[in-house]
């Protein structure tokens, strides 16, 4: 016998059988308990989304009580140490690793769309000077729409595919760009010779030099480091990237939006935020009264705790080993002592433990990300150029669900009653 849940409704005395799938009911199932045939049926209420699946999606993995994150069935261990980024990226789109020979096409396929149209160069020098890199970014990016039109034929497979290849071969491009224009340097074109990240780097930071060669190191903990944040399932950007890209919207405004909402101190912009935390903190000695001042419901620990997961973030695990690797060649960030103090008291201490609050992703990138030179302002975009692939495979995933429709969540009407239109010389002052 299936699996069902059987629901009584006491107001009617009716009962009702709900199919269980997946550990989960449908609620549009619900919709038939009613009390009279005019009343709408019953609705979930669940802000914040924090016991809703909104998709069937084969991408990715999370126990987040054990701290497991798998990539179409790939332990993220296993991708961090023996995969690149590219070939990650690959796999998270197509749902298999590449094979050599398609390993090899797809990286030439990205490497020839690296190019920005010289127009988006001329945009991008529109911003004000200190222009915060992650509002340039996600601008710019909305702006490729006017550059390919052809992006709105989003029921056309061949078309898709060749906006997922600009898109991933752009954003880094469009990210050095945004870097270099917030601190006055010249645009640096992309050098098609070097890797993914060691072309990035190259944009970033390659002066009066003819050839620029990054760091073998540095190229490859950045990689790892795009490995670890290329996607992350249901997450409020991909969540973002879906819910816009169900309105048929072109896969640049989609995207616009999920680097938006990527944006915010609780989601992308944390590392950002645990780099000022530390800063704030300042010394060893003045964790134990950042802790109680947390603890007293004052501000939050940045880079602590995660909707999902409520053991260690696995990535974390991978970006503290990969942080010591940086290290070794950019010396020790003054900060790490703070936040490795941090650490062991949270780890320790009863309100941590009991909420399980543990270090994320971000409480060791934005250390990294610093001794390898990058500005904090740079942090979440970052962050987004690996996510890209994360949420063009979603994206995709979602145009080829039969099951999915335009997303447009219910509301529960606590407001006014129905009440008539006061001309302004009548109305009382409040
Ligand atoms: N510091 C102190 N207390 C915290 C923290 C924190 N970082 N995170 C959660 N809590 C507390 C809350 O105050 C709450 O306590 P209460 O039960 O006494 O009210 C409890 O833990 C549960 O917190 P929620 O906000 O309900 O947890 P939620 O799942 O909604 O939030 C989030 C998850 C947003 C990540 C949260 O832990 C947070 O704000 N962390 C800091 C920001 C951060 O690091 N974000 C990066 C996330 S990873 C990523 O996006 C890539």
């Amino acid at each position: 016998m299936a699996d069902t849940l059987t629901i009584t409704d006491n107001r009617t005395g009716k009962q009702y059988q709900v199919p269980i799938e997946h550990g989960a009911i449908r609620a549009m199932d619900l919709r038939q308990i009613r009390t009279s045939p005019d009343d709408f049926g019953l609705m979930t209420y669940d802000p914040a989304f924090q016991n809703t699946a909104s998709c069937v999606s084969r991408i990715t993995y999370i126990d987040g009580d054990k701290g497991v994150l798998l990539y179409r069935g790939y332990p993220i261990e296993q991708l961090a140490e023996r995969s690149t980024f590219l070939e990650t990226a690959y796999l998270i789109l197509f749902g298999e690793l590449p094979t050599a020979p398609e390993l090899t096409a797809w990286t030439n396929e990205i490497t020839l769309h690296t190019m920005l149209h010289e127009n988006i160069k001329k945009l991008m020098e529109g911003f004000q000077y200190d222009a915060h890199p992650m509002g340039i970014f996600l601008s710019t990016v909305g702006a490729l729409s006017t550059i390919y039109p052809d992006a709105k034929r989003i029921q056309d497979e061949d078309v898709r595919r060749l906006q997922v290849l600009r898109l991933i071969a752009k954003v880094p491009s469009i990210a050095a760009y945004a870097y270099r224009h917030s601190i006055g340097r010249p645009y640096v074109y992309p050098d098609n010779d070097l890797s993914f990240t060691g072309n990035f780097l190259n944009m970033l930071f390659k002066m009066t030099e003819l050839k620029y060669r990054p760091h073998p190191i540095l190229e490859r903990a950045l990689d790892v480091l795009f490995i670890l944040h290329a996607d992350h399932e249901q997450n409020c950007s991909t969540s973002a990237m879906r819910g816009i890209g169900s309105s048929q919207a072109d896969p640049y405004s989609s995207l616009a939006g999920a680097a938006a909402a990527l944006y915010g101190p609780l989601h992308g912009g944390a590392n950002e935020a645990v780099l000022r935390m530390l800063k704030e903190i300042g010394s060893v000695q003045h964790v134990p009264a950042f802790i109680k001042k947390v603890k007293g419901g004052d501000g939050r620990l940045m880079g602590f705790g995660h909707r999902v997961y409520k053991s260690y973030d696995p990535r974390a695990r991978i970006i503290k080993q990969t942080a010591d690797l940086v290290f070794s060649v950019t010396g020790r960030n003054p900060l790490l002592d703070i936040a490795l103090e941090l650490e062991r008291i949270a780890l320790e201490d009863e309100y941590f433990v009991s909420r399980k609050l543990y270090p994320n992703v971000d409480f060791y990138s934005g250390l990294i990300y610093q001794a390898m030179g990058f500005p904090l302002d740079m942090f979440p975009v970052l962050f987004a150029i690996p996510r890209t692939s994360g949420w063009l495979a979603q994206w995709d995933e979602m145009l080829r669900d039969n099951e999915q429709k335009i997303a447009r969540p219910r509301q529960i009407y606590s407001g006014a009653a129905p009440r008539d239109y006061v001309p302004s010389e009548q109305r009382k002052p409040r």
